[in-house]
């Protein structure tokens, strides 16, 4: 599947990302700035925090539970399409995927 990242600049990352990959896994991969994954996608770092663009959100769908609790950490501004990209995972289904990266993870 192919995932953009925006960056807070106005520039974007695109790639292509293998089905199963998490989206934290695959900005590290890509050198996405402000995606960091301190954490290594164990729910316990909030530094991979991004917000799913409008026309993805139902289709991404919401946080769990735990991720939830986590979103209340990020380090930036919370806000209803935020996610922690460790929690999303490639799929057929997503190809096409936009994500913008916070000012601040
Ligand atoms: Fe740490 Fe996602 S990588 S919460």
């Amino acid at each position: 599947m192919h995932v953009t990242w925006k960056l807070p600049g106005g520039a974007e990352i695109v790639a292509e990302v293998a089905d199963g990959l998490n989206l934290m896994e695959a900005a590290v991969a890509n050198n996405v700035p402000g995606v960091i994954g301190e954490c290594g996608g164990c729910l316990s770092c909030a530094t991979c925090h991004v917000f799913v663009t409008e026309d993805w959100l139902d289709r991404v769908g919401g946080p769990g539970e735990m991720e939830d609790v986590m979103l209340d950490m990020v380090a930036g501004e919370r806000r209803p399409n935020s996610r922690l990209s460790c929690q999303i995972t490639a799929a057929v289904a997503l190809d096409g995927l936009v994500l913008e990266v916070p000012e601040e993870s």
